[in-house]
Order: structure tokens, then sequence, then C-alpha cells
């Protein structure tokens, strides 16, 4: 079985951070997205892994992902010349996929539990394609299944303004070489796009076996701001264990599940986890409360936060209170204290700000 994984794509929906990185690349808990995808990849032992790029971001991703060797893995790289639908992707990377199975996976997806039981789970039922619902609150945003009383998919259909269930697609798909031929078949939805849905509702059209499973651990889409947060609220409570390899002088609270980077300084502040700080960076006479990461060589000077994503190099300082935010790379925000209180923000475009 091979890997197909998705990394191209305009990433609208997290401007301004995508303007300037990659969506698959942004950081939760610390780590890129596709960094969870490549790790759930090599846990199912697959070896042949082509990730498709776009023009605009495929050298950064490729600079993360360099040979694969770090997950002992083989790369191909599939550039797409402009994000025209998931199945499009799938019919750029044929020439790769050859006549062989393949999972794929959307690289800003991340999931719970890895794909190494669904994988086994669709060689014991011998079926042409296994795909993964997931209950959500809100299926508009999502390709979404309708279920007959046994469970068999009866329908499929993306972004639905009427949902017919609650149940979402996940963006990891199992496919026999059959869904190519399906993917011939159909004609670009009305977002301009061909749709991976469309064409897995043409392969039932055509009579293939398609099994559905619905995931029972957290599934999260990092599309957007909100999403990004709770993802990041996930990971840093799954994973993050208490590890100051950094060092915290003795003015400062270090309280619960922290992780200090080597080479970072906490200095007379209080920092209550789950929480990480990344390598070089310095917290100096501040606050830093629950399920927030700080990225590399940041710098935190008199300010409060929590609850949201600090990328690297970032400078903060004076900030009463900072949340739910997620700070770009490089920005810096400072509050001048000549300024009786008034805000002084130099801002990218699309950026929402609620002071
Ligand atoms: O996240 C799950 C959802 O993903 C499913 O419920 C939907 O059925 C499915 O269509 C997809 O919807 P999105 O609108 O969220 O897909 P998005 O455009 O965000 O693209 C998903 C990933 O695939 C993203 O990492 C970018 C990449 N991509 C996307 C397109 C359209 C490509 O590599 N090439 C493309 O042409």
């Amino acid at each position: 079985m091979k890997a197909l994984i998705l990394a191209g794509g305009k990433g609208t929906r997290l401007r301004p951070l995508t303007y300037t990185t990659a969506k698959q690349l942004v950081p939760v808990g610390n780590k890129p997205i596709i960094g969870y995808v490549l790790a759930h990849i090599h846990a199912a032992g697959i070896k042949d892994v082509g990730v498709i790029i776009s023009p605009e971001t495929g050298s950064e991703i490729k600079s993360y992902i360099r040979d694969g060797r770090q997950w002992n893995i083989k790369v191909t790289y599939i550039p797409q010349a402009e994000p025209l639908g998931l199945a499009h992707a799938v019919k750029t990377a044929r020439g790769f996929l050859r006549n062989d199975d393949f999972i794929m996976y959307l690289g800003d997806n991340l999931l719970y539990h890895g794909i190494k039981d669904a994988i086994r789970e669709f060689r014991k039922q011998a079926s042409d394609a296994l795909i993964f619902l997931k209950e959500v609150e809100n299926p508009r945003q999502f390709g979404v299944a309708r279920l007959d009383r046994k469970g068999n998919i009866v329908q499929l259909i993306e972004k639905p303004k009427k949902p017919p269930s609650n149940l979402a697609l996940v963006g990891v798909y199992i496919f026999t070489p059959k869904i190519h031929s399906a993917i011939d078949r159909i004609k670009p939805s009305f977002r301009g796009e061909l749709e991976i849905t469309d064409a897995i509702q043409e392969a039932i059209n055509m009579g293939c076996k398609v099994k559905s499973e619905t995931l029972t651990g957290w599934w999260l889409d990092t599309g957007k701001k909100d999403d990004l947060l709770q993802a990041n609220t996930v990971v840093l409570d799954e994973y993050i264990k208490r590890q100051i390899k950094g060092k915290a002088d003795g003015k400062s609270q270090i309280i619960g599940r922290v992780t200090v980077e080597k080479g970072a300084i906490v200095a007379n502040s209080i920092v209550r986890g789950p929480v990480i700080i990344g390598k070089g960076s310095k917290i100096k006479d501040s606050f830093i409360g629950p399920f927030t990461s700080i990225g590399d060589n940041v710098t935190v000077i008199s300010s409060s936060l929590e609850h949201s994503v600090i990328l690297n190099n970032v400078f903060l300082s004076g900030i009463e209170r900072l949340e739910d935010s997620i700070i770009g790379k490089g920005a810096r925000v400072v509050r001048n204290q000549n300024a009786h209180k008034a805000l002084r923000l130099m801002v990218g475009d699309d950026s929402i700000i609620e002071v």
C-alpha cells in the first residue's frame, strides 16, 4: 500500500498566517500538522509516500519533509499546478499511484488514533474503499454521509446546505485503484473542484463496495482559527509532559505539565500547564496560562497570555491579557507605555483583532 498526502491547496481560511506559511506547516503543540500525519504513516509501516505540493508552498513543504528519512519513508513530490480539488489531486498522482491500493491523508487533518488499525480493517473487509466518519456540530463545512439503518452508505454530499446527518467525512480515505475510473466520470462541483466526495458517490453508483467506519477518538480539521486553537488544546492535553530542559529561575513557578525546551529561559514568571515553550525563548515578568504553545526564539515580557499559539520569533511586551489568539511568525505586539492604554497596531491583510 502507498500513501498520498495532500499538502497543496490555497489555505485561504487561515489567512493571514497562510500568506507566508503552508497551512500544513502551521504548528500545533510546536510541531507542524503534517508532522503528525507523517508519524502516523510511519507507524502504519507505509514506505512509499507521494506528497501533493502547490507552486506557492511546495518548496517550504519540501524543506520540512526533505527525503523523508526521519520517518523512514521514500518521498515522491507531485506538483499540482492549481488546487482543482481532492479528486484532481488523485488524478495528478496517477503516475505515482499506478495500480496500487493507497491511503489518502489530507495534510491539514489530525487524527487521534492514527491509521494502522484502519488499514488492517480495510484488508479484512476486502472492500473497494473505506471512509471514516465523525459526528460534528457543523456538518455544512464538510462532506456529509447519509447511512441506512444497517449503517450502509446511501449518499455522500460535499458541503450540503441542508445536511442529511451530522456525520462528516474525515480527511483520510483508503482506496483500491477502482477509484480512478470513478474520478474519470465526475464533473467539477459548484465550487469548481473535482470533489473526492463526488468520486466516492460515483464509485457507489458504479457498484463498488464502499465501507465506512465512525471514529470514536478525536479528529480535527485545522482549517480555521478556532479549529487550530482547539487542535492545539487537544494536542497539548494529550502529549505534553513535564520536561524542563531550559532554565527557570528561583522567582518563577512552573505548575503542572510544562515543557521548557533547551535554551529557553523563564524569569520571574508563572507558567501553568499544559504549555510548551520552544528553544531559545525568553519569558520574563509574565504569566503563561494553560493551552499555550510558544514557538522558538519568542520573547514575552510583562505580559499575560493563555489558550494561544505563538509562532517562532514573536516579540510580545506589555500585553495585559491575550487569549484565544494566534500570533504569526516574527510579529511584534507591543504596548506603548506613553499611549494611555491606546493600542497601536500594524497588522496584515485579513486579520481579525478583538480588543
Ligand atoms: O477535512 C475534511 C474535509 O476535507 C472533508 O469533510 C471534505 O469532504 C473534503 O472535501 C475536504 O474539505 P475541505 O474544504 O476542508 O478541503 P480543503 O480545500 O481544505 O483541502 C484539504 C487538504 O487538501 C488541504 O491540506 C489542502 C489539500 N489540497 C486541496 C485541494 C482543493 C490539495 O492538495 N489540492 C487541492 O486541489
